[in-house]
């Protein structure tokens, strides 16, 4: 096909056309849905708020199950994520869900929100490096990242602590945030409705983005508007059953009555479980690959170096990228090699240099020692000459000594026979 006719084509208005009899693509959305059935989902809450805030309690009271659990103690040493992963089944629909809980946070010095945002960076980075791989198996791959965090906020009636507010502004970014008041069977409806407005209010004067339940299908728009309004969801988490009336409920029990976790004119419960596991479970999962994972994927790739467009704002293919990497590389290569070789040359220069400079030294020294030497040998000689002369000298007084001793011994040896004679004269 020419390339004109191509361009028509591409460029032509879809016709509409009807089917004479039923073809069958009708069952599309079944086919889907009984793929994903098979498939199964996979659902991560991340729990973030202080030790002993009732989040294990809530998880419970959501899933209607036990999940494993332990007491965190007041005296860890760092904020330390703990993922736990179960498998749920209800009817035919398997559910791999995770609970991850920071454990340690809020708590005196472990007030750090790094780990967390960390956790979570690392979820999105594995999923990258999965999509990255040649071989990529994200069809059986076990989606770690973090679909939704529920925020646990104490139930003071005050204001947000200033560590909420940094620490959602850290994540909003990263995660679908549903902020919760926890506890709140330990607070007064009227607080309560203070409390609320208030944190809203902070939340918006703060900049901090939580998670709107959607309002563009139709089929959840008002439930979903209505639920907004509510934010954030008032809880009490119990996994004690109580009697009232003749039904046995879920609730706390206290001397002056009881508090039905499922009641709705008690606390929010229900709501938020009809938003986050029966309306908006999948709008979650959505929207954590498609905006918080897109997120994260483009500033990772752009960090890398890839781009969709050049400078001059053509689209700049994988393959553009990876040459102009590669001559980056290269070119940067080249330039480390230039700047070793000089390096070594340098090195060589300054060595041979140093050697110089000792040579230079050792032969300086060399010649003060043999100066040195010449003179204490022209000592010795002048020395020797002199002890010869007074040597000599000495022998010639010895040699005139005795002489003089020979010649006295002489004279002496000649007296008596004078005498003899003159006394027979
Ligand atoms: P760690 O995992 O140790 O940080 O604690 P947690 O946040 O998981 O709290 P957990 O669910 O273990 O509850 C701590 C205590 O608070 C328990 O005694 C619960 O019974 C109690 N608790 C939990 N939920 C509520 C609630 O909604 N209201 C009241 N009043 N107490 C609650
Ligand atoms: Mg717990």
């Amino acid at each position: 096909m020419a390339a004109t006719d191509l361009e028509r084509f591409s460029n032509e208005e879809k016709r509409n056309l009807a089917l004479g009899g039923h073809v069958g693509f009708d069952s599309l959305p079944d086919q889907l849905v009984s793929k994903s059935v098979t498939q199964g989902f996979s659902f991560n809450i991340l729990c973030v708020g202080e030790t002993g805030i009732g989040k294990s309690t809530l998880m419970n009271t959501l899933f209607n199950t036990t999940f494993e659990t332990e007491e965190a103690s007041h005296y860890e040493s760092a904020v330390r994520l703990r993922p736990r992963t179960y498998d749920l089944q209800e009817s035919n629909v398997h559910l791999k869900l995770t609970i991850v809980d920071a454990v340690g946070f809020g708590d005196q010095i472990n007030k750090d929100e790094r780990p967390i945002v960390e956790y979570i960076d690392t979820q999105f980075e594995n999923y990258l490096q999965e999509e990255l791989k040649i071989r990529r198996s994200l069809f059986n791959y076990h989606d770690t990242r973090i679909h939704v965090c529920l925020y646990f906020i104490t139930p003071t009636g005050h204001s947000l602590k200033s560590l909420d507010l940094v620490t959602m502004k850290k994540l909003d970014s990263k995660v679908n945030i549903i902020p919760i008041i926890a506890k709140a069977d330990t607070i007064s409806k009227s607080e309560l409705h203070k409390f609320k407005i208030k944190i809203m209010s902070e939340l918006v004067s703060n900049g901090v983005q939580i998670y709107q339940f959607p309002t563009d299908d139709d089929a959840v728009a008002e439930i979903n508007s209505v639920m907004n309004a509510h934010l954030p969801f008032a809880v009490v988490g119990s996994t004690e059953e109580v009697k009232v009336g003749n039904k046995l409920v879920r609730a706390r029990q206290y001397p002056w009555g009881v508090v039905q976790v499922e009641n709705e004119s008690h606390c929010d419960f229900v709501k938020l479980r009809e938003m986050l596991i029966r309306v908006n479970m999948e709008d979650l999962r959505e929207q954590t690959h498609t905006r918080h994972y897109e997120l994260y994927r483009r500033c990772k790739l752009e960090e890398m170096g890839f781009k969709d467009t050049d400078p001059d704002s053509q689209p700049f293919s994988l393959q553009e990228t990876y040459e102009t990497k590669r001559k980056e590389f290269l070119g940067e290569l080249q330039r480390k090699e230039e700047e070793m070789r000089q390096m070594f040359v340098n090195k060589v220069k300054e060595t041979e240099a140093e050697l110089k400079e000792k040579e230079r030294e050792l032969h300086e020294k060399f010649e003060h020692l043999k100066r040195i030497h010449q003179e204490e040998k022209r000592k010795v000689e002048e020395k020797r000459r002199e002890l010869e002369e007074e040597m000599n000298a000495f022998n010639r007084r010895k040699v005139a000594v005795e002489t003089l001793q020979s010649q006295s011994l002489q004279a002496t040896s000649q007296q008596p026979l004078k005498k003899d004679k003159d006394k027979k004269n």
